[in-house]
């Protein structure tokens, strides 16, 4: 069965490294001939979750798209920054609006179920933003999303980027490649 990969990273700033990271791992994925859909969460703003306005205007426009581009994809790719020691506000508010009940009043999570996820993280710390990945880890599972024991952190990211945008260190650049590949992998193992 061929299959398609969803995605998107948790930061919106310009320079992001993780958005860096995240253009290795899709690369990667890539190369083994999938295709990957790449989302922007800057095209989908949402405010923050409050339920008086879920009862108001029900879920905002952005969530019902990405749900309905989430449910024509079979995996998910999420590389994410670490906000202290946890994964950012925009990872859990996006993801929060999409697990609620759709404008058909089903419940989404259906459209996470049986899906498979590969995480990744830079930081400019030593961490490497691994305490972010193990709160995102436990977010995704609870979503229905199986995650696939493989990820990447990159620590001291604001040094480990080389000028055309690869990771320097060669083994860690190879990682990085081979955790899009194993994502396309395992999905379409477990997809068909
Ligand atoms: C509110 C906040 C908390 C942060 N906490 C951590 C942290 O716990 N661990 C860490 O390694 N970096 C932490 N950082 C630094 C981020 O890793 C850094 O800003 C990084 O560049 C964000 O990712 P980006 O470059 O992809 O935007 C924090 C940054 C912010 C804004």
């Amino acid at each position: 069965m061929s299959i398609q990969l969803l995605a998107f990273c948790a930061s919106t700033r310009k320079e992001s490294f993780n958005r860096k990271l995240f253009s290795i791992v899709v690369a990667g994925a890539r190369q083994t001939g999938t295709e990957v859909t790449i989302v922007d969460l800057n095209d989908y703003p949402m405010p923050i979750y409050n339920g008086d306005d879920e009862t108001a205007t029900g879920m905002p426009e952005s969530a019902v798209k990405l749900l309905e581009i989430l449910s024509a994809h079979q995996g998910l790719l999420v590389v994410t920054p670490e906000y202290n020691g946890f994964f950012p506000p925009l990872l859990k508010n996006t993801l929060d609006w999409m697990s609620r009940p759709d404008p058909s009043g089903q419940s989404s999570l259906r459209h996470f179920q049986g899906r498979i996820a590969a995480i990744a993280s830079a930081s400019p710390s030593g961490f490497g933003g691994v305490r972010s990945l193990l709160a995102t880890r436990q977010y995704l599972t609870i979503l229905g999303l199986t995650v696939i024991p493989d990820q990447v952190t990159v620590s001291q990211a604001h040094k480990a980027f080389a000028e055309n945008g690869e990771l320097a260190d060669a083994r860690l650049q190879a990682a990085a490649t081979a955790l899009g590949a194993t994502l396309a992998a395992v999905t379409a193992r477990l997809a068909s």
